[in-house]
């Protein structure tokens, strides 16, 4: 039996006081994710219960039972108090998967300051603009990783403290730098955890927009109440599962998901630093006997790929169940799945500032392959006719995926930017910005995002992002990024640019125009294609129409050009 039961006898009778209950919450009450990750555990006698396994890419192991990371937290978290960090700062993890990005966010949280992840890839340019806006404190890194933070500090004058975990000692320290070491500190067996209420701002994950700089979507420590029923429910996570989670916790799953979900519940996590291959992939889930595996399409296609042939050499049989989120599940995927696995992947869809599961296939109802399944209990969804904004009378027409805004884990704001907020409602529905069908027995069929943003890899890509650092190139005089097709990551990003008098279109620019925007980006936004052209479509009004390019890439029907310039 899986853990949610029927679906729409859940539906019928559905709180959302079932995950209060379940955690010992009731309105009012303090409530802190971090203490819920970890003392709690400890309290229900599970300290010593292996809560991470972690192994890095030179193939050095750590584990950590619920009792050490408990430790750990509080240990980094008395660190960042003594260094003067108050609640409602903004911390930045701006680390590879290694250990101290999962404590250290705990250790964050049990102090009361907002965690703030950055993807560790992540160039100066993308990695300013968010530490910026964010009004960021103190930033958590790796000394492979300090330089790029020391490259714009000058400009961050909101930073006092770069907390370097691996400080080898020797090196001198650099500017508002200071060092750590989780393995030399003396463990702090007592810490105060910050009285955290359900609204106490509690992480800050980024998010492209289509026209602007990239938006800080801030969640509260209620979340907390969203992430454990959906990981029970939609995820079937039970405590004796051996889970991994393959997102990094620079992006909403690998936190949600990643961190904060499967610690509350108390399952033995498995943590893997290292790029992706289809043998060490298998081989991990062989080693450590995952239970539970949460991915993401374009690492299935890139699996599916790889052959059934090579995953005869592995013992996958201690999977019990799979999901995937981040972007469109094609059907063969699903289907390529219960093949070689025995199981299909479960969809499940959402967005960073849902916080959690909103849409998904549950374990005992009928996956439709291809389709992202039903709203969670609780979750009210539905498909608004674009021009009229309410929802369509009759089903199967495709509208755009909207939400009534009202669980646990929703955002509480854009940081700093009420009215970009503000603008994600139309006739009190919250627009995802993704456009959808809903079919007669109430299945979602993901039909494409109603804006520009590109989806690659599961990662969203801000075209005005790329455009911005391509503009900052001397010979480049406009750009337009838009997507286009990929058979594995779906969509890759393309640049089209216009050339100032006294440049010509090279290979050897190209490489030049690549060089420069690759420091400033990171690897997931790069153009895989820069096209050099004489003139940009646009409007009357001078507004570059990337919706021309677009169709063109996908050898799609342009439709309305009227306001084009030159037609
Ligand atoms: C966007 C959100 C929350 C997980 C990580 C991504 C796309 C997400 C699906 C799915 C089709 C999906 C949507 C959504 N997306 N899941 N199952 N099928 N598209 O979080 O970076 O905020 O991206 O990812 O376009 O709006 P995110």
């Amino acid at each position: 039996m899986s853990n949610i039961g029927p679906y729409d006898e859940r539906v019928k009778n559905f709180s959302w006081t079932i995950a209060e209950k379940e955690l010992g919450y009731k309105p009012g009450d303090v409530i802190n994710i971090g203490w819920y990750c970890t003392d709690r555990i400890c309290e229900q006698g599970k300290g010593s219960k292996v809560a991470l396994h972690w192994e890095g890419h030179t193939g050095v192991e750590k584990t950590y039972t619920y009792n050490d990371i408990r430790l750990a937290s509080n240990t980094i978290g008395a660190f960042l108090r003594g260094l003067g960090v108050k609640d409602g700062e903004r911390v930045c993890l701006f680390m590879d998967k290694i250990p101290e990005l999962y404590l250290g966010f705990l250790g964050i949280l049990k102090i009361g300051a907002i965690a703030q992840p950055l993807f560790s890839a992540f160039g100066d340019e993308s990695l300013f603009v968010r530490l910026s806006n964010a009004e960021t404190s103190a930033v958590i890194t790796q000394k492979k990783h300090a330089p790029k933070v020391r490259k714009i500090l000058e400009k961050l004058p909101h930073i006092r403290h770069i907390i370097i975990v691996d400080h080898d000692g020797v090196a001198p320290l650099k500017d508002r730098e200071v060092a750590f070491s989780l393995q030399k500190s003396v463990p702090v067996e007592h810490l105060d955890i910050h009285p955290t209420k359900a609204e106490s701002a509690s992480v800050l994950h980024y998010t492209s927009g289509t026209t602007g700089m990239p938006k800080g979507v801030q969640h509260v420590h209620y979340s907390l109440i969203s992430q454990y029923l959906t990981a029970k429910w939609a995820l079937d996570l039970r405590e004796d599962d051996i889970y991994w989670c393959t997102a990094d916790p620079g992006w909403v799953t690998g936190t949600s998901y990643g961190i904060i979900a499967p610690f509350a519940i108390g399952v033995t996590q498995c943590v893997l630093d290292a790029g992706f291959s289809a043998e060490a992939w298998y081989k991990w889930i062989e080693k450590r006997r995952v239970t539970m595996w949460y991915s993401a399409p374009t690492a299935i296609r890139s699996l599916m790929k790889a052959g059934d042939e090579i995953v005869k050499k592995f013992d996958l049989s201690s999977l019990r169940h799979l999901a995937s989120v981040g972007e469109p599940l094609n059907s063969e995927a699903v289907v390529w799945s219960q093949k070689v696995f025995g199981m299909p992947f479960y969809d499940t869809y959402w967005q960073t500032e849902t916080g959690s599961i909103v849409i998904g296939n549950y374990p005992g109802m009928e996956v439709r392959p291809g389709s992202m399944g039903k709203p969670f209990p609780g979750i009210t969804g539905t498909v608004l006719d674009p021009v009229k904004s309410e929802p369509y009378a009759a089903h199967g027409r495709i509208g755009l995926v909207a939400l009534k805004f009202d669980w646990p884990s929703r955002m509480r704001t854009y940081w700093n930017n009420e009215e970009a907020f503000q603008k994600k409602f139309r006739n009190g529905w919250y627009i995802t910005g993704d456009r959808s069908k809903i079919d007669k027995d109430g299945y979602f069929w993901f039909a494409g995002r109603d804006d520009d943003i590109i989806n690659t890899a599961g990662h969203l890509v801000s075209p005005f992002e790329v455009e911005s650092a391509l503009l900052e190139h001397p010979a480049v005089a406009e750009s337009a990024v838009v997507s286009k097709p990929d058979p594995i990551n779906l969509e890759v990003v393309k640049a089209f640019v216009t050339l100032k008098p006294g440049f010509t279109a090279s290979k050897d620019l190209d490489l030049e125009i690549m060089n420069f925007i690759r420091k400033k980006l990171s690897p997931l936004a790069m153009p895989q294609e820069i096209e050099f052209v004489p003139s940009l479509p646009k409007t009357r009004s001078g507004k570059i129409m990337r919706r021309i390019l677009h169709a063109k890439e996908w050898g799609e029907e342009i439709g309305d050009t009227s306001t084009l310039e030159n037609d």
